[in-house]
């Protein structure tokens, strides 16, 4: 293996030279249904530069299912929805997480990893749903509705996954209620998913008015102008969406529960209602499925890009730094979520 500099790439060292290109020909093998062939020598200078540097840094990068393919299918090491992002942060062996995902996945792999280095290569890359709820939002509802355990969503900062019971994600948002073994829970922040949830639970829950940017977007007549455009098509909706929407589809799941179940049952015709590069890591897999591509695009998830998570690596920043404080009450929720928990345990 060749050395490189670790701290600044030039022009010169980004060059689609023949090395590159036999270097990086088995990762463009995945992604060519999707990325034409004119765009590679530009993105695979990059990506031999980032494996390079994850080898020798000793870093991993951990890729939402909402990563661009270059990024997902390229430069990630794990892969997946934001419980298995949460889990693999809890088993690696790497010096450095480099989070390809928004600021609270970030954060979660920090209140795991409190002595690991955790980079999120672009601060911006936020969450309307983390947004929309803070600590003290959370203090009042708990005073308002005392002894109620409060279920929070992973989508929300460290300070308010510190005022809470236990986090839950869109994955095992049923399981964990039912789980708690209660007649009453308190589901923050986001309005959409809690409702869903109710309607697989017996447990009544009080909901907050938190919103996906992105999932709020599908309406009811979005899908069935999928249908009547597209026969016989395949819908499978995320539990951010509205009821409504997810009462169109043909089922409902996280990220990975999309994605598993296109491995299942490798409809023909598919449309994944929700953030737009998931549909092409999914087709870039599947090829021979015709996917149905109206979506939206999550402008958190979409700051982070090839070039800053060099950046990421080669200076290693941005480093999330979490009030010792809070993590460790933060920690708490997260990692009852991840081994199982009841009020009464
Ligand atoms: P998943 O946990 O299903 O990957 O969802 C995360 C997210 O941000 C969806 O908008
Ligand atoms: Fe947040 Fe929605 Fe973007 Fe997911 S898709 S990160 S919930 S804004």
């Amino acid at each position: 293996m060749n050395v490189v500099n670790t701290t600044h790439s030039t022009a010169k060292d980004l060059r689609f030279t023949s090395e590159v290109e036999r270097n990086t020909a088995h990762l463009y093998d995945k992604v060519k249904h999707v990325i034409p062939e004119v765009e590679w020598p530009v993105f695979a200078p990059i990506i031999d530069r980032i494996n390079k540097l994850k080898v020798q840094k000793n870093a991993v990068i951990l890729g939402h299912n909402y990563m661009t393919p270059e990024i997902f299918h390229c430069v990630s090491d794990i892969t997946g929805d934001s419980l298995a992002l949460a889990r693999s942060a809890t088993k690696t062996e790497a010096d450095i997480i480099v989070m390809a995902g928004v600021h609270f996945m970030a954060e979660t792999a920090k209140i795991l990893n409190p002595s690991k280095k955790v980079l999120i290569p672009n601060s911006g890359a936020g969450c309307s749903l983390a947004e929309s709820i803070t600590a003290e939002d959370v203090r009042k509802l708990k005073a308002q509705y005392p002894g109620v355990p409060v279920v929070t969503y992973v989508n929300t900062s460290a300070e308010v996954k510190a005022e809470s019971d236990i986090c839950c994600t869109s994955g095992n948002a049923v399981e964990i209620i039912e789980g708690l073994k209660v007649p009453r829970v308190i589901m923050l922040p986001d309005e959409y998913l809690a409702l869903n949830t109710a309607k697989k639970v017996k447990t009544e829950i009080i909901t907050w008015k938190g919103r996906c940017v992105v999932h709020e977007m599908f309406t009811p007549s979005d899908i069935r102008g999928m249908r009547e455009n597209n026969p016989g098509v395949v819908v499978l909706a995320h539990p951010e969406c509205s009821p409504e929407v997810v009462a169109e589809a043909d089922y409902t799941g996280s990220t990975a529960g999309m994605i598993d179940y296109v491995a299942k049952h490798r409809p023909v015709k598919v449309v994944l209602v929700t953030e737009c590069s998931m549909s092409d890591n999914v087709a870039a897999e599947y090829p021979d499925l015709d996917f149905v591509r109206p979506c939206n695009l999550c402008p958190f998830m979409k700051r982070i890009e090839l070039s800053n998570i060099l950046n990421a690596l080669e200076k290693e920043e941005i480093e999330v730094h979490i009030d010792p404080a809070i993590a460790v009450r933060a920690r708490v929720s997260v990692e009852r979520m991840l081994t199982g928990w009841s009020p009464g345990t």
